[in-house]
């Protein structure tokens, strides 16, 4: 039984289960994709999947309408007040799916399990990323200089994020 975080217009998010373990790694591994991320391993996936769900999930962003997988995101430390959003993957790309999945995910942490903050980071050169966080009402919160160390080069990282009275005060 798949347990389902939101449905949306277009889009359900559900919890990931084993099924879904070539689907994630698929999707991080894809060139276009993995420049953007750091990928984890089946192993890590599965650990996360086979847990009780309360500190780290897997997510599907689903088509409503064909059941389709069409994309993939990871929340961490939800075992907090302040739970990171990371892996934001949209495998079909440029249909607003990105922009409809954080909606939905923004409002499942805001409105139905009442985090404080969500938080959520990138690296600086994903102008496509960056653009979509801000216009959703992210704020830049900070920029750790070389932090990531990918194929011998360092890379700059921002962090940003959302409390849960900006969230409320954009209704
Ligand atoms: C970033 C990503 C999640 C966006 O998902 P998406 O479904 O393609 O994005 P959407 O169709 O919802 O578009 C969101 C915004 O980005 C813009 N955008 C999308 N693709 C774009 C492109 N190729 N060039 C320029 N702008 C683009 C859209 O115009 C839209 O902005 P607007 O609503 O102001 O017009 C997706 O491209 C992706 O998976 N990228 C690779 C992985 C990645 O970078 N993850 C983030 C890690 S922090």
């Amino acid at each position: 039984m798949n347990e389902v975080l939101i449905e949306g217009r277009r889009l359900r998010l559900r919890r990931a289960n084993v099924t879904d373990l070539n689907y994630i790694m698929t999707l991080q591994f894809t060139p276009e994709n993995l420049k953007f991320i750091v990928p984890f391993n089946r192993e890590y996936h599965h650990a996360i999947i086979a847990s009780d769900g309360s500190e780290k999930l897997d997510v599907i962003v689903e088509e409503l309408d064909s059941g389709s997988s069409v994309g993939y995101f990871m929340l961490r430390k939800m075992d907090s007040p302040c739970v990171e959003f990371t892996h934001v993957i949209i495998g079909r790309k440029g249909l607003g799916y990105g922009r409809e999945a954080l909606n939905l995910l923004l409002k499942w942490a805001f409105e139905m399990k009442d985090f404080h903050r969500v938080w959520i980071d990138c690296k600086d050169y994903n102008k496509i990323v960056l653009h979509l966080y801000e216009s959703l009402g992210f704020v830049r919160e900070g920029f750790l200089r070389e932090y990531l160390l990918t194929n011998g080069v360092y890379e700059n990282l921002i962090v940003l994020g959302m409390l849960d009275r900006e969230y409320f005060s954009t209704d």
